[in-house]
């Protein structure tokens, strides 16, 4: 049966791609994102408009409707919880930045959990919505950082994770800690999701795979950090969109889960991947590795896949040939004229 999705962060990367599947299968998806300038707005907006022409060219039987607002308007939540009967949250919206949530500690905890709290409190009936039927689905994107410098691997969702090495990674620690007191107190389903390095179409321009290719195409300064001897546990979009969407589908109480490919490839294979496909080499500025930086990601995915049925489809060359195409037909030809 088709379900009413609230999807926060649906301009963003991954946000727009939840959309897009969502309502292809038929569900009715609101959209709630702020637009912030964390990267050029006018990719979200982009996002918005590619996700919205899709829907209607091709007829998908679900239905998109966006509202542009931040998840820590109290008032506006609430409503939106009063205004409509809500199945599932897909929570994406946050400050993303490992690095940067080390310059503004104070602005990653208070969008990343006092938002989180907001719709938490929504979602329970805290904010005066009343909900006499069953509470939805929340669905919680945490990451793999909150695994810290963890001397388990692969990582298990089992690990305490009470070491992060960044503000960023705290403040998602913390949200996923407020999931399960929601749990246990309203008996809120809660599904906690820890993305490894997530990369695709519509990515994010501070982010490697992005940020190779500007520096091929447009000679701007990348940092290649501890000489590109780092693992990273690359998931293609598309998969992580699918471990998204069975959890709408099927509540688990409260659960943490990895949502990664489980096969770490080394920081300068995936690098030189993308530079075979765009037959140039990049320019990387070796930079000693950060403090709140890890060696190496690489998620255990036997519990998501028993519970979730989630089986990664893309392989990394596969994922990145994608990747390419899109940054050709978007990206690139308004780089070379700008
Ligand atoms: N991309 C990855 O590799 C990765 C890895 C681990 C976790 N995550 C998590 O996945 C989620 C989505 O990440 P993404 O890569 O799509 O990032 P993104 O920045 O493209 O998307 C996040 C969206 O949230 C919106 N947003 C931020 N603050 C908001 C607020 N206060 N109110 C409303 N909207 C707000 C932004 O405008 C943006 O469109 C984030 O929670 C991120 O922490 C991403």
């Amino acid at each position: 049966m088709a379900k009413t999705v609230l999807v926060t962060g649906a301009a963003g990367f991954i946000g727009s791609h939840a959309v897009e599947r969502l309502v292809k299968r038929g569900d009715r998806v609101i959209g709630l994102d702020n637009l912030n300038d964390y990267y050029d707005p006018s990719r979200k907006e982009a996002n918005l408009r590619e996700v919205s022409s899709k829907a209607s060219a091709q007829k998908w039987p679900g239905a998109f409707e966006f509202l542009k607002g931040d998840i820590r308007d109290r008032q506006l939540v609430a409503d939106l919880f009063s205004d409509h009967h809500i199945d599932a949250i897909i929570h994406l919206a946050a400050m993303a930045g490992v690095r940067i949530s080390i310059d503004d500690p104070g602005l990653y905890y208070d969008v990343n959990v006092m938002g989180t709290l907001a719709l938490l409190d929504a979602a329970v009936g805290r904010l005066g919505t009343k909900r006499t039927e069953k509470l939805p689905t929340f669905i919680f994107a945490s990451t793999s950082s909150v695994y810290g410098n963890t001397q388990t691997v692969p990582f298990v969702p089992e690990d305490t994770c009470d070491r992060p090495l960044a503000p960023y990674a705290a403040s998602k620690r913390a949200s996923e800690m407020l999931g399960h007191t929601y749990h246990h107190l309203y008996g809120l389903d809660c599904t906690v999701f820890r993305f490894f390095t997530v990369y695709g179409p519509r990515g994010r321009p501070d982010m490697m795979a992005y940020k190779v290719l500007d520096n091929i195409f447009t000679g701007c300064d990348v940092p290649l950090y501890n000489n590109g001897n780092m693992y990273r546990d690359w998931t293609y979009v598309e998969d992580i969109v699918s471990g998204l969407v069975s959890a709408v589908d099927h509540p688990l109480g409260y659960e943490i889960l990895n949502l990664g490919r489980g096969e770490p490839v080394l920081l300068t294979d995936f690098v030189t991947g993308i530079e075979q496909l765009a037959g140039r080499s990049a320019k990387l500025t070796s930079t000693p590795m950060m403090d709140a930086d890890i060696a190496y990601t690489f998620a255990d995915i036997s519990k998501t896949r028993s519970l979730l049925q989630y089986e990664p489809q893309t392989s990394v060359p596969e994922g990145v040939a994608k990747f390419w195409e899109w940054y050709q037909q978007v990206v690139l030809p308004s780089s070379l004229t700008s």
